[in-house]
């Protein structure tokens, strides 16, 4: 907390993954305070991952609260707020009582891979490739709804009477923040909309047909918005009392708000942010770019009337979820952050490659049948070979996002710039730069996601005028360059392509 920044301020909602927090900044982006708590992760069967909504909204209004009175500061200090989300995590729940019908299905879950086969027979994964921008693939949160639709006893029927909404996380928040049964607002974004396998991405609408083909009814869908307005104002409930009247102003999915705030606003600028996954993506302007090498076409954003920004995207799916794994699951480290210390007690990976396709693989394969597997064990191997083997995976899964972003931007690029929690791993970031052969750079602040969300509603609110004022805010904190030599980079490359291998057909 920096008690001398003077007001007024921004605040911003992240809500993650793993957690939900909110950070206050000050005009010049810097942090003022912040408050995070994290959800419980719910894993009902293999493959499977859902999250507890009405858990999630609770710790929403605990950290908005939280960081306020960290701050400080009362509501007459705060000129907007904004969200950003876990993207793809995908709810529905009752408008007339505001209670979820189900957990909410969370973006790892593989449990629609069936229904993905289905829609794509004998057309092929890409059927709605052109419209969306996005493979068939159980990631998608279209697909998500039409499973609860089919698996939740009554559900059509209350659907198709008009008494469900369906929601990513953006929605959900939004609708709460602005009232909730009470006349709260049922709106989503470009960007999350952009993820859900219905908007059509040149209309910047619901696509109908596709609605209708993946059986999601169009009147539980909510009004798809830019990135930047006002939606609403904090209406109602415990954060009522506190904020009311606050504009809600902004709401990107998570790796697009990085995007924004890693002042990313250049066609070819690009970033990379390691998160619970690693989502690299690039601007490509305002045409949406096809992808040949597995890459997703998705909204990078749209600042109020003007004209959207699109993005190509390489998503991983697991690579601080692995560290997470490591710790959790198989007890091997006690922190995340041990993962280091341990890995740098030996010298390499010891013949280890461990490739984590724990919710099948993600770009550029699109394999929702792969699962997890370590390969190249021998006697020699110890948990310290294999926390190397955790920390190359995320810097293996990079490198193949670059090389497909290369082919199908034909940039090649200058540099890495990355954020997210996993960048305060130094031996990951040198790894990165040595498998990537690139620079990697690291922004002051690493806490782009908010930032984002921050910029964009104060942006929309005119808090800041232009994106000029805030690309003048990003700094250069840190920077790794490569040290490998290209022999030896290309050989243990091959080791991890051959692992790779061996992760699919795991569900035939
Ligand atoms: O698409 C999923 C992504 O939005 C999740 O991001 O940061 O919660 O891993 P994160």
């Amino acid at each position: 907390t920096d008690a001398h920044t003077a007001g007024p301020f921004i605040a911003a909602i992240d809500q993650g993954t793993t957690s939900s927090r909110c950070i206050v900044f000050d005009r010049d982006g810097r942090i003022v305070s912040v408050d995070q708590k994290e959800h419980e992760q719910i894993f009902p069967k293999p493959g499977w991952v859902e999250h507890n909504a009405t858990e999630i909204w609770t710790n929403v209004q605990e950290v908005v609260a939280g960081a306020v009175a960290k701050a400080g500061i009362t509501r007459d200090d705060i000129k907007a707020i904004g969200i950003t989300n876990q993207r793809e995590t995908t709810l529905l729940w009752d408008k007339n009582t505001g209670e979820p019908v189900h957990n909410a299905i969370v973006w790892q879950d593989t449990r629609t891979d069936a229904l993905c086969k289905e829609l794509g027979r004998n057309v092929g994964q890409d059927r709605f490739r052109r419209e969306t921008g996005l493979p068939l693939a159980s990631y998608f949160a279209g697909p998500k709804a039409r499973w609860l639709l089919d698996n939740v006893d009554g559900l059509r029927e209350r659907a198709e009477a008009g008494d469900i909404l369906f929601g990513t996380m953006d929605s959900w928040v939004i609708w709460n923040l602005t009232g909730g049964v009470n006349g709260g607002k049922h709106v989503t974004d470009v960007t999350n909309a952009s993820r859900t396998m219905l908007m059509n991405l040149h209309t910047m609408q619901w696509d109908e047909k596709i609605a209708e083909s993946i059986g999601v009814p169009l009147a539980m869908l909510p009004e798809i918005r830019s990135s930047a307005e006002v939606y609403g104002a904090i209406t109602g409930g415990k954060l009522g009392d506190l904020l009311g009247g606050i504009p809600v102003a902004s709401a990107l999915g998570d790796q697009q708000a990085a995007l924004f705030g890693q002042t990313c606003f250049a066609e070819g600028e690009a970033k990379s942010t390691y998160g619970t996954g690693t989502f690299l993506l690039m601007n490509t302007g305002e045409k949406p770019v096809n992808s040949y090498n597995g890459l997703l076409t998705t909204v990078g954003y749209r600042i109020g009337d003007e004209k959207a920004v699109y993005a190509l995207e390489g998503s991983i799916a697991v690579t601080g979820s692995l560290v997470q794994w490591m710790r959790d699951q198989m007890g091997l480290i006690s922190t995340a952050a041990e993962i280091e210390t341990l890995a740098l007690s030996v010298e390499d990976n010891g013949g280890a490659y461990f490739v984590p396709a724990f919710s099948g693989l993600f770009a550029p394969y699109w394999r929702s049948d792969a699962r997890g597997v370590i390969a190249g064990l021998t006697r020699y191997v110890t948990k310290a070979h294999l926390a190397r083997a955790v920390l190359e995976a995320t810097a293996w899964q990079t490198r193949e996002i670059t090389d497909a972003m290369t082919k199908d931007s034909g940039v090649e690029l200058a540099a890495i710039k990355v954020d997210g929690g996993m960048t305060s791993n130094n031996l990951l970031m040198q790894t990165l730069s040595d498998f990537a052969d690139a620079p990697v750079v690291r922004p002051m602040v690493a806490e782009t996601t908010c930032l984002g969300a921050a910029y964009a509603a104060g942006l929309a609110v005119g808090f800041w005028n232009s994106t000029d004022d805030l690309r003048a805010n990003w700094r250069r904190a840190a920077e790794w360059t490569p040290r490998m030599d290209a022999e030896h980079r290309d050989r243990e490359y091959k080791s991890w392509l051959k692992a790779v291998e061996r992760t699919m057909g795991w569900l035939e």
